[in-house]
């Protein structure tokens, strides 16, 4: 598929996209990863110290009145944010909105986005962009920059997630399907930004945290970090230049 084409022109995109909705309801089944059970909780939580973290509790006193989020999951993320923005959210996975009615969440392609352009203050992607196949990825980002009015953030893990492995034994593409080191992924997210009128406003790099699901991860991640540590997110925010402003 040509990179540049358009998404809602594409028929390759949606035999692409409905391949991905099917990996994840299958996912979903078998355990409830992702967003829908104890794990995301426990993940969230061990944000609470880092720059995502820090970033929400920064937006509460910015001018920012509405937000979307990208690949919402159970809107873990959504949570944080709702009582002081108007939010929503979009996911891929069919049952998505029914897990939480209380938040607005629509099952939705981030690859085609129904929302038109400018329609968010700020758009953000978290743990997103590493599940995004790399045909797709530039659909993704020219929607998010398209309906962003102000800011679009990313948080993309760098490395493969704990339930990867299990997919990887049994023969199955992991659900990390997308990695690559963070300057990469500047040289596809930054001319995208640039011709929507946005810039790098900042970047951060985050070490995985040492404690982990269960001992063995935990002494696992530790013996890494004594190696040297390893770098688990790249934090990307990107800002509409004031000039470019309607
Ligand atoms: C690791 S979870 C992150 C959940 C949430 N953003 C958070 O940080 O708590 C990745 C989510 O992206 C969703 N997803 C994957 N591909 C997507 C796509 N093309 N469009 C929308 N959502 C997608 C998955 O269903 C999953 O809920």
């Amino acid at each position: 598929m040509d990179q540049d084409s358009n998404p809602q022109d594409s028929a390759d995109l949606q035999s692409l996209m409905q391949a991905e909705q099917a990996k994840y309801s299958q996912v979903r089944e078998r355990k409830p990863l992702y967003g829908f059970g104890k794990r995301q909780v426990q993940w969230l939580s061990a944000r609470d110290n880092n720059f995502t973290r820090s970033f929400f509790d920064a937006l509460r006193s910015a001018d920012i009145m509405t937000a979307l989020d990208v690949g919402c999951g159970g809107g873990t993320v959504m949570d944080l944010v709702k009582d002081h923005v108007q939010v929503q959210g979009v996911d891929i996975y069919p049952d998505a909105p029914n897990q939480r009615p209380d938040l607005r969440i629509h099952h939705m392609n981030a690859a085609s986005l129904e929302f038109d352009d400018d329609s968010f203050d700020i758009v953000y992607h978290l743990d997103g962009m590493e599940h995004i196949p790399a045909e797709l990825e530039r659909c993704v980002l020219r929607e998010e920059f398209r309906v962003a009015r102000r800011l679009v953030f990313h948080e993309i893990a760098l490395v493969l997630a704990a339930g990867d492995r299990a997919l990887l034994a049994e023969g199955k593409p992991p659900l990390h399907t997308n990695l690559k080191p963070p300057d990469e992924w500047r040289r596809v997210i930054d001319p995208i930004a640039e011709k929507a009128g946005f810039s790098l406003k900042l970047t951060y790099l985050e070490a995985m945290p040492v404690l982990g699901e269960g001992l063995r991860s935990t002494l696992g991640n530790i013996v890494r970090r004594l190696r040297g540590g390893r770098i688990g997110r790249l934090c990307l925010v990107y800002e509409r230049a004031p000039t470019r402003q309607p």
